[in-house]
C-alpha cells in the first residue's frame, strides 16, 4: 500500500484554539482522524506528523524523497517565505500537493504569494479540514494516472 506523509508546519499543532474564527475549531487530532479515514477509503496509508522547525520539516521532505512517496503538506508560514522548503519540494518526483485551511489569497498581503506553488503538483486551500481530505483525492488520482499500464 503506497504510503502518504501528511506534513503539517509551524502552528498547526495549536488547532483548535488558534485563532478559531479563521482556522476553525478542529484540533490537529481530529484532522489526523479525518485524513486516516478517508485514506483507508482510497487505499492509502497515512502518516501525519507536525512540527515547528523548519529544519524537521525539510528532513521529512527528504525522507519522501528518498522513499519517494508522496507528500500532502501544509507548509503554513514557511509556505511565504522558505526557499529552503520550495528547493526540498523541488526534489520530490512523486506528487505533491500544497494545502491550506484558510484561503491565503482572501487574506493580507503578504500570505497571497506561495513560494512552493511553483514546485508542486497543486494547492487546495480555503475548505478547511476538508482542503485535506480533497488533497488526499487529488494524490490518490495522480498514483492512478501515473501508474504504468
Ligand atoms: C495556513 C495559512 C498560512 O498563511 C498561515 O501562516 C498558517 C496556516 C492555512 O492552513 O490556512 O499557519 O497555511
Amino acid at each position: 500500500m503506497t504510503r502518504v506523509l501528511v506534513l503539517n508546519g509551524p502552528n498547526l499543532g495549536r488547532l483548535g484554539s488558534r485563532e478559531p474564527e479563521v482556522y476553525g475549531s478542529a484540533t490537529l487530532a481530529d484532522i489526523d482522524a479525518e485524513v486516516q479515514a478517508a485514506a483507508s477509503g482510497l487505499g492509502l496509508q497515512v502518516e501525519t506528523r507536525q512540527t515547528d522547525s523548519e529544519a524537521e520539516l525539510i528532513g521529512w521532505v527528504h525522507e519522501a524523497v528518498d522513499r519517494q512517496e508522496p507528500i500532502v503538506i501544509n507548509p503554513a508560514a514557511f509556505t511565504h517565505y522558505s526557499y529552503a522548503l520550495r528547493d526540498a519540494l523541488a526534489m520530490v518526483a512523486s506528487p505533491v500537493v500544497e494545502v491550506h485551511l484558510s484561503n491565503p489569497a482572501a487574506r493580507e498581503a503578504f500570505r497571497r504569494e506561495s513560494v512552493v506553488a511553483g514546485v508542486v503538483d497543486g494547492t487546495v486551500a480555503g475548505f478547511g479540514p476538508n482542503s485535506y481530505i480533497l488533497a488526499l483525492h487529488a494524490i490518490a488520482r495522480l498514483l492512478q494516472t501515473s501508474a504504468p499500464e
